[in-house]
């Protein structure tokens, strides 16, 4: 398989653009800091990426790089089978409420620029008569939950656009994959107290890994958080003002 991945140099696309070299399919990588790419690039080559892996600029925060970022992806690997997105930006609900322009850059970084790099991707991945989207957005936004208000309200407008994207294209042969982590130890996440249920990347990696073989639409992951989250989903709103979850 050829894959591009945006946001591979660290937590659960580092573990899945590993899983993917091990396998031994051809990976390009897209990020923002050439540095990390490199050394990334290197560790893929060591665990038997097929070909030199591919670094290219790209940041989220930028949509003028995406197309070109894109185009040279295909370039590089002759074509592109999958486009995995794990990248995205973190702030706690506390900081989002005192800071405006924190709240506007992760809106635009984690919400609309993603559904533009998606829509990019969507046109190259067509243009080889489809292939894999495979993006990663959250539990969070599947209910308004206190302490993930605003991280959770673009988690929940990406999830919505991707599920009409998969809609949309199916029949054309593009399989577009949403992947919902619970809490997973990344760079993301370090510093915060692990629940008991919390994830490790490499689990992730080979469940979502099996979701893009077989064309799952949505994963949920770990699994137990299909679970969890049904059940948040069921709890009434005069529960959901109690708790603080
Ligand atoms: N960890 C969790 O518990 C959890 C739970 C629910 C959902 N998620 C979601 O799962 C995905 C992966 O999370 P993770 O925990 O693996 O994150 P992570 O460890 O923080 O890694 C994020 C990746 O995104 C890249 N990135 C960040 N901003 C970027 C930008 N502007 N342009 C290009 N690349 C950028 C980072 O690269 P740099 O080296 O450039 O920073 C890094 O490679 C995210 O969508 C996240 O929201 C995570």
């Amino acid at each position: 398989m050829r894959i591009a991945f945006l946001g591979a140099t660290k937590g659960m696309g580092r573990a899945l653009s590993r899983s993917t070299a091990e396998r031994g399919d051809s990976i390009c990588l897209l990020g923002r800091n050439s540095i990390d790419l490199e050394r990334s690039a290197a560790d893929l080559g060591v665990r038997g990426a097929v070909g030199t892996v591919a670094c290219i600029a790209c940041d989220l925060e930028n949509s003028a790089t995406f197309v070109p970022a894109l185009a040279a992806a295909r370039a590089a690997l002759g074509g592109l089978d999958a486009v995995v997105v794990t990248a995205a930006m973190f702030a706690t609900q506390d900081e989002l409420e005192a800071d405006a322009a924190l709240a506007e850059k992760l809106l635009r970084i984690d919400f609309s620029n993603t559904v533009l790099f998606c829509e990019a991707a969507k046109k190259v991945l067509l243009q080889d008569g489809g292939g894999t989207l495979c993006v990663f957005s959250s539990v969070a936004g599947e209910r308004g939950r206190k302490p993930v208000i605003i991280y959770g309200a673009a988690k929940a407008g990406l999830t919505r656009y991707l599920e009409g994207l998969d809609h949309k294209h199916r029949a054309e042969g593009l399989r577009v994959i949403t992947v919902k982590p619970g809490f997973v130890k990344t760079s993301m996440t370090a510093g915060m107290e692990p629940p008991p249920f919390a994830g490790e990347p490499d689990a992730v990696a080979r469940r979502v890994l099996r979701a893009i073989d077989r064309g799952t639409p949505v994963v949920y992951a770990p699994a137990l958080w299909w679970l969890i989250m049904a059940v948040i989903r069921a709890l009434p709103r005069s529960i959901m003002r109690r708790i603080n979850f």
